[in-house]
């Protein structure tokens, strides 16, 4: 078994461990270092159950790997006991009814103590788009609200300031394994890039504000993917498709235009469903072609008022030559906020994306070959009027549960 010496210091102790590559944060604290804290609910990146603090900044620990916080300073919750915020934190959780199992707290505590620290003018609102990680299935979340808030008050009433200056959100980690061990690569398993692809790797969280956009100061997190697919047509055929804006967007679940200008300026809408939330992303889009290389940019932002959700993107493409074939690659960067945010986790939006990059394959080779099999002619195109991001979920989520299966009968 390989396995990796770390060291890093916890709640003030330094420790040193031999651990494996794939071996999570989570465990490493929970199993040998026997601090069970930190919870563990979903081990997906999703409840917030696990979250800790990696470098002062709140960070899931169920998909850090332990190697990768080598030279960190982590803090759990058995960290934070002289610690003055949390102290309040907790009295006010216990006065305001802000727990009942407790399962959720260690990670809300942690949490809630960023919150404190770095937005001394949070109202209500903000406070739940902050918590939007964190999942309780107890309270029903105003108690935690209202403890956060009563904390928040009192520290203003008394002139004490934000006291972390820190920036960004998320993803977290130490950064100071990058240089030893690689830093996560984006758009893990996608089809490498060939000279020809001309696109750049993408660089995670690089998404650019958009003039208006109030959205990527605070959007978390930031995704990064990278996904190709090959279409049966030659490349001067599927450019000329990609000149017009309205086929290409109608190969799009879910999404429709509005409006379109000569000068590549758009305005559209993008449906999605996911269970019980339903969002409609009014937005605008602003379109850049290449036509020497083949290749274009999509930059946009939009916003759902109802779900109180927003994303900021930009889409890159490339047409490859493959003689009577045509590789398209496609990077996407974006980020969420709000309500939807919560499924911006990397290997889940992986999976999303390249769902969504499928369905827009079929749609667009349905468009080029009118009257074929599976062709658009007289027929729907695969193309939901709403996108059902809740059925693909739980597509990825089943089909990444086989392939755990399997592995276990040693397929
Ligand atoms: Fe880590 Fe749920 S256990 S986010
Ligand atoms: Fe039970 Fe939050 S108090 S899950």
């Amino acid at each position: 078994m390989t396995t990796r010496s770390i060291e890093l210091t916890v709640n003030g102790t330094v420790c040193r461990a031999e651990v494996e590559p794939r071996t999570a944060l989570a465990d490493f604290l929970r199993d040998d270092l026997l601090l069970t804290g930190t919870h563990l609910g979903c081990e997906h990146g999703v409840c917030g159950a696990c979250t800790v603090n990696i470098d002062g900044v709140p960070a899931r620990s169920c998909i850090t790997y332990a190697v990768l916080c080598d030279k960190a300073h982590v803090t759990t919750i058995e960290g934070f006991d002289g610690d003055e915020v949390v102290g309040r934190l907790r009295q006010a959780f216990s006065e305001e009814h802000g727990l009942q199992c407790g399962f959720c707290t260690p990670g809300m505590i942690a949490t809630a103590r960023d919150i404190v620290l770095r937005l001394p003018e949070a109202d209500d609102a903000r406070v739940r788009l902050e918590l939007s990680g964190n999942l309780c299935r107890c309270t029903g979340y105003s108690g935690i609200v209202r403890a956060i808030r009563r904390v928040l008050d009192e520290r203003k009433l008394a002139g004490q300031p934000a006291v972390n200056a820190r920036t960004r959100l998320g993803p977290a980690g130490s950064g100071h394994a990058g240089a030893s061990l690689g830093r996560e690569r984006v758009g893990a398993g996608a089809a490498p890039a060939p000279a020809e692809a001309a696109l750049p790797a993408p660089s995670q969280g690089s998404v650019a504000a958009l003039p208006g956009d109030k959205l990527s100061g605070d959007a978390k997190p930031s995704v990064a993917v990278r996904h190709s697919f090959v279409v049966p047509e030659r490349r001067d055929r599927v450019w000329a498709f990609f000149e017009n804006v309205e086929d290409v967007v109608a190969c799009m679940p879910g999404a429709s235009l509005t409006e379109a200008t000569p000068d590549g300026r758009l305005s559209g809408q993008m449906s999605v469903r996911l269970g019980p939330i339903s969002a409609t992303f009014l937005g605008n889009a602003e379109i850049a072609r290449d036509p020497a290389r083949y290749s274009g940019t999509i930059r946009g932002h939009g916003r759902d008022r109802t779900s109180g959700s927003g994303s900021t993107g930009e889409i890159r493409y490339a047409l490859v030559d493959e003689g009577e074939r045509t590789r398209v690659d496609i990077d996407v960067t974006a980020s969420l906020t709000g309500t939807l945010a919560q499924f911006g986790r990397l290997g889940l939006v992986n999976d999303l994306v390249r769902r969504l990059t499928d369905a827009f394959s079929a749609n667009l080779q349905a468009r080029l070959r009118p009257g074929e099999p599976g062709g658009a002619a007289g027929e729907a195109l695969a193309q939901p009027a709403r996108l059902d991001l809740a059925s693909m979920l739980l597509a990825v989520i089943g089909a990444r549960l086989r392939l755990i299966a399997n592995r276990l009968r040693g397929r």
